[in-house]
């Protein structure tokens, strides 16, 4: 087999984000686009790949297939030693983490574009992770658009495709290529971090659960670990098969693009118990019957009983969660007594927390939960732990979080999202919004007084690196907040996420209409903002 040099001209747009390159399909058609950026990948990593292994799959979304052999060509002809590749080309996210860490690989190659659409003229993606098993950090992601400004050749084996349908050994001219079973590794590993046999027993007893797959790559996942291994009726498990346009939906486990599982929980048959995962199976949902629970009371929650499953039996050594998550999670810190880190939005920041083992859980408000198990959130995870702790305690899910808010009060929270905003304009929103902080100290707005404000910046307590700009957050006397940023994830003009929450330590009051006890502070985020001035819009168009 040949090694061809491939004379090429580079892309000006190939700057991976947070979390990788994450474009739309016909741009990651382009002639050499996929071959540019992954050389530029390969190239960054130096001489160390040299020999080394490399973890390779994805969510299975439309290109999946294709860029999987492209990689493994490139690979082959950049000297790897072996590649880790998921059968079928398929890999969740959190299992890639685990298959990097436990293989000793150098990185791993992840083809998602998460929680967005696919198919033909839906987003594709591909991310890098390092050899901890998280995201790639930015000294590496620079490097790599450094790279891929300036390629001019990139190197791939002549060779047919592999037939990855199979799990077993095989060669890649010099590399060796194993194809393993996408789900064994993770299994076994939860099989160590929950109680199986627990929340077995608890199926035996004719407890009863929904998991929307969302035809994506959780599927084979939660059906061989929730059907196989705990006995979950057979169809627990909704659109259990990973689809490259996942059916048309949006693989994004939130009540309102996962509307059918909430229907499903609000209803007179609702089961015990709902959840959902994302498209690459690193975001979950939680549904309780008849109550959806937000992600940042779900972090609070796993905290205060993660005790209860084995992998936490000794207790957590910290608890994390980027600044717009719910201060939820910070009262059960306070309590059992451990630290609680307030870090940018992003996975890489809880990488290095849980690194030094300064942290044991974290979390984010857009349905991101994990702990040190992996270097990645984990949807699968969540829901295994929650029904770890239901099946420990013998409450249903919906009183588990009545219990927790009578106990450490509830903190009301909404996201509101502002989506395809003029690029443009939302930097002048932001703009403005920072310009007239050193203002607002003091300040009446919607019957509120602002206590504090600032634009977020993070100094790392692990390496000492200071990330500034991280969002504007706006506190409260009345203890609630507003926060607004931008997303760095969008493929279509800005988003703008104005994050909204308030305090209510009164358990007569907890079962009040979200929307309308935060009326102030949606109002007084508004007026801060100039909400609709800049945008031109007067409601958001996501509110979750
Ligand atoms: C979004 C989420 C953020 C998460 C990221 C990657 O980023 O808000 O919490 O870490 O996706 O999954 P954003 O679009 O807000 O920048
Ligand atoms: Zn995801």
């Amino acid at each position: 087999m040949q090694i061809r040099r491939v004379t090429t001209t580079p892309y000006a747009d190939q700057k991976p984000g947070t979390s990788g390159l994450r474009k739309k399909v016909p741009v990651f058609r382009q002639p050499n686009y996929v071959e540019n950026f992954l050389q530029a990948i390969l190239h960054a990593l130096g001489e160390a790949r040299r020999g080394a292994t490399l973890v390779l799959g994805g969510d299975g979304r439309f290109l999946n297939r294709e860029v999987v052999q492209v990689a493994l060509r490139m690979a082959a002809a950049n000297g790897l030693g072996r590649v880790l590749v998921g059968r079928d080309g398929l890999l969740s996210t959190p299992a890639a983490s685990n298959l990097i860490r436990i293989n000793g690989a150098l990185g791993g190659i992840i083809l998602s574009a998460s929680h967005n659409p696919g198919g033909p003229e839906g987003d594709f993606g591909i991310k890098f992770n390092m050899a901890h098993g998280g995201p790639a950090p930015e000294s590496f992601t620079g490097e790599v658009f450094r790279r891929a400004s300036a390629m001019a050749e990139y190197r791939v084996l002549d060779a047919p495709d592999l037939d990855l349908g199979r799990v077993g050994g095989t060669r890649l001219g010099a590399m060796e290529v194993t194809v393993l079973d996408p789900v064994a590794d993770y299994a076994a590993m939860m099989e160590r971090l929950v109680d199986f046999d627990a929340i077995a027993a608890m199926f035996r007893r004719g407890f009863r659960m929904r998991f929307d797959a969302m035809s994506a790559v959780t599927g084979p996942y939660a059906k061989a670990i929730l059907e196989g291994r705990l006995g979950a009726p057979a169809g627990t498990v909704a659109n259990a098969e990973p689809l490259p346009d996942f059916g048309g939906h949006h693989p994004d486990p939130n009540p309102v693009h996962a509307a059918e599982l909430m229907a499903l929980m609000q209803g007179p048959g609702a089961p015990d118990f709902g959840a959902a995962s994302d498209g690459d199976g690193d975001r979950n949902m939680i549904v309780a019957p008849g109550l959806f629970v937000t992600p940042s009371d779900s972090l609070a929650i796993l905290a205060a009983h993660a005790h209860r499953a084995p992998g936490y039996a000794a207790g957590l050594a910290g608890v994390a969660r980027s600044m717009p998550t719910s201060r939820a999670v910070d009262r059960v810190a306070r309590r059992l007594g451990i630290g609680c880190h307030e870090t940018p939005t992003g996975w890489k920041f809880f990488a290095n927390l849980l690194d030094a083992g300064q942290i044991t859980l974290c979390g984010e408000e857009s349905a991101g939960t994990g702990s040190s198990h992996v270097r990645e959130k984990d949807g699968l995870w969540a829901v295994l732990l929650w029904l770890n702790i239901i099946a420990a305690t013998g409450r249903r899910a919906d009183l588990l979080v009545r219990d927790h808010w009578a106990s450490f009060g509830r903190d009301y929270y909404s996201r509101h999202d502002y989506e395809e905003v003029e690029t443009e304009r939302a930097d002048a929103l932001m703009a403005g919004l920072r310009g007239r902080l050193a203002a607002l100290p003091g300040r009446r707005l919607a019957g509120l007084t602002v206590a504090a404000c600032d634009d977020f910046a993070y100094a790392d307590p692990v390496d000492g690196s200071v990330t500034a700009h991280q969002g504007v957050r706006i506190t409260f006397a009345e203890d609630a907040r507003a926060v607004f940023r931008l997303s760095g994830t969008g493929t279509a003009g800005a988003t703008l996420r104005v994050y909204l929450e308030r305090y209510e330590p009164d358990a007569s009051r907890h079962d009040l209409p979200v929307q309308e006890v935060l009326a102030p502070v949606i109002a007084a985020a508004a007026e801060v903002a100039e909400i609709a001035r800049h945008t031109g819009r007067d409601a958001p168009s996501i509110v979750t």
